[in-house]
């Protein structure tokens, strides 16, 4: 694959992947690994695990991988490669390294798993030195074009559900109001779907402006009706929980108490649905490759397995449901 001149020469066939697991861990990762190594083998690919995610790469974290190495690891959360947060990727001189890496270790394509940092970062790859990348959607915010679900959201879902049932026993009981914060660092696509199975009263996310003058009036008319407790799920993109809630404290008589969920979000056993998206999108990302195909996301969309370029899924913006939004409150009336 690589020249001696030190190029790549695109037209020839892979005989190696090297998968990563770079940006914010997500739970499912480990069975999309665990898919990637295994279809590869299959193939008769050589798998390399790139630890610690770009920063790894560029320090040469690097591990042949065989089908052992990836044994019981598709129940378990994280990534068993770890990952980094590497902002450095987004300067040249670095991603040079990581090409002069990649070329020492005769690793001629990538399965990237994760989102949009990783994204962009592999389509700078992409772009400047031709390694084929397939990447894999691995983020719990699930704001990633070219998927209806991101491997992590549905456990991350799961997961902030489960804790709001909890604190609903403890609202419920003292007659509070509980403003909730949910990840989602520029958007509500966590909170949307966790508002709306949780019967939230009120879903706050960045997408769709919101008065919290109409929220307590909401609170009050339910209140009325003989309503004592209600959750308010809002997404860490709109603010400061803690603010919210002493606003909402000056517009009701209420009792109002704050959770942030944090990063308990990010962890625990993949659900069916995250490892199912993982183990499809992971076998279907090495085909790709072995099929010469690069530079694109797979993407699950109404249940069948979508490929986009990389440079759709970059210039496109996942939207939010609006329907969804109007039926949570519909429903939490
Ligand atoms: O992108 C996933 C995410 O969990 C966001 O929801 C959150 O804002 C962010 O990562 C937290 O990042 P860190 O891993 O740097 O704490």
């Amino acid at each position: 694959m690589y020249t001696k001149k030190g190029g790549f020469n695109m037209g020839t066939k892979i005989k190696s992947v090297g998968v990563i697991t770079p940006g914010g861990d997500a739970p499912g990762m480990n069975s999309a690994i665990r898919a990637v190594v295994r279809t590869a083998i299959a193939y008769d690919l050589s798998v390399f695990g790139i630890e610690r995610g770009w920063q790894g790469l560029i320090e040469g974290k690097i591990r042949s991988m065989d089908l052992q190495s990836v044994g019981g690891v598709i129940n378990r959360g994280g990534t068993i490669l770890h990952t980094h947060r590497c902002p450095e990727f987004r300067e040249k001189a670095f991603r040079h390294k990581a090409y002069e890496k990649l070329k020492a270790f005769n690793i001629d394509s990538l399965v990237v798993i994760g989102g949009d940092g990783s994204l962009n970062a592999s389509y700078q790859i992409y772009k400047e030195y031709g390694i084929p990348i397939i990447n894999i959607p691995a983020s719990i915010d699930n704001d990633l074009y070219g998927t209806d679900y991101s491997i992590g959201f549905d456990t991350a879902v799961n997961t902030a559900v489960e804790a709001i049932d909890k604190i609903r026993d403890t609202a419920t009981s003292h007659e509070r109001v509980f403003v909730i914060e949910v990840m989602g660092r520029n958007n509500g696509f966590i909170a949307l779907d966790v508002g709306l199975v949780a019967g939230a009263e009120a879903i706050l996310i960045p997408e769709i402006p919101f008065d919290l003058s109409s929220i307590a009036q909401k609170l009050a008319y339910g209140q009325q009706r003989g309503k004592s407790s209600f959750i308010i799920v809002m997404a860490e993109a709109v603010g400061k929980a803690e603010e919210i809630a002493k606003k909402l404290r000056r517009k009701t008589n209420m009792d109002v108490r704050v959770s942030v969920l944090g990063h308990i979000q990010r962890g625990g056993s993949p659900t069916a649905l995250s490892r199912e998206t993982a183990c499809k999108l992971g076998a279907r990302a090495v085909q790709l490759l072995k099929e010469n195909k690069k530079a694109l996301m797979v993407g699950m969309i109404s249940d069948r397995i979508i490929e986009t370029p990389l440079q759709e899924v970059i210039r496109r913006k996942k939207k939010i449901d609006l329907s969804t939004y109007k039926l949570a409150n519909l429903l939490a009336a």
